[in-house]
């Protein structure tokens, strides 16, 4: 959840540090800090709230050196404070860390190293980790060996980085549980990041390390380890983005632009990946994988927020076009459950971030018991793409607003890729099949319709955003899209807000609709759609304010709702990804009257690394 940035070459590494952590600000906002090696020193500086309270306090005084390291923190042991921010220090000064994740054991460790006369200055449980690398040192050799012993010490997550001015001119990076890579620069110059949102200034080559990896960066280059088994070759990936899929490109916001990106990143999830004329899709990462799908007698999502939400849409699609049964499961339960997965269960799990630890929790339970397992990720080379035994990449780009928009409708166009292709080799008809290729192909061009309508939602936004509560309501492939309409605008605009299925509303949250209530109802025109009337009948009934998102004229609404919101109109199982346009513009719009920080909402991340 928080971001890791290192720099050691030719340059200054202060102003490439604070860059860094520009980019990877949505991590997490709640303090930020650098220490630099300067000589025979470490010279940090370190900021409670965001980045640019560190950039005011080293705007007069820069730490000088061409080592150093990086940190922007979402709090999990002690508030955000000064004290609590990274990098942590040893009691000479001489070692500084930084760290992503949490030590399981730091509190044992920390009364251990108390016994013999070591002083914490914060309540985090990094500062344990930055104490007992200085207790192994004491054993002298290089910073490596020092920082191995200790993390051989360690129970838990760790993504960390550590220099020393004992060892100037290193830095040396560790992960397990929590991503740590490598940036391999033009001229000799090295960087380490959380992600590649951190090094893609610098460089596109990247060396992600595997559980258990550590290494040592120094100018001109690098060497992996393995804790157990010594000097190992990671891969060198090429980045296929550039620094503009990261910067905001005109927007106010990334949320803003990643909802204005859906046309392009749909276009992408489905490039070269339609059979037209065999009203089929071609999956490469399933092909090449050669598992035959014929064996799957049943699959379980797993997945967390917005990606859960995805995954509802998924079993429905999956149920209705491949005949498969399908449960979907909050990753966070799940991998606390004795699940069922017997021979023919096909473990899905979905992330954008590919970083999410329940999610990845739950799909090592999925392969300890021995199934199948597939994901559906955004990010390429991120953690639950590679645990995973095959799988759908989204190609949507980086998503750094923390409110997730154009990767629920990619998930949701990959899912029903997927769907297509299991489909097809049951009993879906061609014919059926190039009905499902055709409406794909179409919602690029839908979506941007919905989009040239922002003046009309925002017009809409700026006319309930003093409500305090919200209700969406939807049935069917709608019902998640009410999830996922309530969650957006509770993340950005933090109005209470519940989704629910239309018809469960009578048994309770009816009890809160007064015309202060203001309620949207997905009703496009489906097999269910003189069911959803009723629902609004019933709520009008009552004084609620009605939204709805409709697909046609809806005659039978008019005059029982005050406002409509006309969208194109598909299969059911694709219409939640355009009905879900609108009411992310609408929790957008809503937040930015209200005057909130919608990139970067209260409390939030953007991945979400810890338990
Ligand atoms: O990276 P993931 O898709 O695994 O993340 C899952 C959730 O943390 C994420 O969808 C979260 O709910 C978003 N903030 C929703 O906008």
């Amino acid at each position: 959840m928080c971001g890791i940035v290192g720099y050691v070459g030719t340059r200054e590494a202060g102003p490439i540090l604070i860059e860094g952590l520009r980019r990877l600000e949505y991590r997490g906002y709640d303090s930020a800090g650098l220490a630099v090696v300067n000589g025979a020193h470490v010279v940090t500086a370190k900021e409670a709230g965001k980045l640019n309270q560190l950039e005011a306090s080293v705007a007069s005084g820069m730490p000088r050196g061409r080592c150093g390291i990086a940190h922007t923190r979402w709090a999990t042991h002690g508030p955000p404070t000064r004290d609590n921010a990274h990098p942590h220090v040893s009691g000479d000064g001489e070692i500084a860390l930084v760290h992503n994740g949490i030590i399981e054991n730091a509190d044992v460790l920390r009364r251990g190293l108390e016994g013999e006369g070591y002083v914490f200055q914060s309540e985090t449980d990094t500062e344990a980790l930055v104490h007992l690398i200085d207790h192994f040192w004491a054993e002298g050799g290089p910073l490596e060996d020092a920082v191995a012993a200790a993390l051989r010490k360690v129970d838990g997550a760790y993504g960390i980085a550590v220099v020393s001015s004992r060892d100037p001119g290193k830095i040396v990076v560790a992960r397990h549980g929590s991503p740590l890579l490598i940036g391999v620069g033009p001229e000799g110059e090295m960087m380490a990041g959380s992600d590649a949102a951190a090094v893609v200034a610098l460089t596109r080559e990247v060396v992600y390390l595997d559980d258990g990896d550590y290494a040592v960066l120094e100018p001109g280059g690098y060497r992996t380890f393995h804790l157990e088994t010594g000097e190992v070759e990671r891969a060198v990936h090429h980045v296929s983005w550039d620094l503009a899929a990261i910067e905001k490109g005109g927007h106010d916001h990334f949320m803003h632009k990643e909802i204005f990106e859906q046309p392009t990143s749909l276009r992408n999830v489905m490039r070269g990946r339609l059979l037209p004329d065999e009203g089929d899709s071609r999956l490469g990462g399933v092909a090449e994988h050669q598992f035959d799908l014929g064996r799957v007698r049943r699959v379980v999502i797993t997945a967390c927020g917005t990606s859960w939400h995805a995954g509802l849409v998924g079993e429905l699609l999956l149920e209705e076009y491949a005949g498969i049964p399908v449960e979907v499961e909050y990753a966070s339960e799940f991998r606390y459950k004795n699940p069922v997965l017997e021979d023919g269960t096909l473990v899905l799990a979905v992330s954008q971030s590919g970083e999410t630890a329940d999610t990845l929790a739950a799909l090592k339970e999925a392969k300890h018991r021995g199934v199948k397992t597939m994901g559906v990720v955004n990010v390429v080379g991120s953690t639950i793409a590679r645990a995973t035994d095959f799988g759908i990449y989204l190609h949507a780009g980086p998503e750094i607003g923390v409110a997730s928009t154009k990767a629920f409708t990619s998930q949701i166009a990959a899912l029903a890729l997927f769907t297509l292709h299991m489909a097809r080799r049951r009993t879906l008809s061609v014919v059926k099949g190039k009905e499902l290729v055709d409406a794909l192909e179409r919602l690029p061009g839908q979506v941007e319709q919905i989009l040239a309508m922002e003046d009309e939602i925002k017009q809409l936004a700026y006319e309930y955003k003093d409500a305090r509560n919200f209700l969406y309501l939807g049935r069917g492939y709608q019902f998640p899209v009410a999830l996922e309409g309530a969650l957006k605008l509770k993340e950005v605009s933090y109005i209470h807000a519940e989704g629910y299925p239309a018809a469960e509303m009578k048994h309770g949250p009816i009890a809160l609709i007064d015309d202060d209530m203001p309620v949207v109802f997905l009703a496009p025109r489906d097999p269910i759609y003189a069911k959803v009337v009723s629902n609004v009948e019933e709520v009008k009934a009552r004084g609620g304010r009605i939204i709805a998102v409709v697909t046609d004229e809806a005659p039978e609404l008019q005059g029982k709702v005050d406002h409509l919101i006309r969208v194109p109109h598909t299969v059911p199982g694709l219409m939640p990804i355009l009905t879900s346009v609108p009411l992310q513009l609408l929790a957008y719009h809503v937040a930015v009257a209200r005057g909130a920080d919608v990139d970067q909402p209260r409390n939030l991340a953007k991945s979400v690394t810890v338990e």
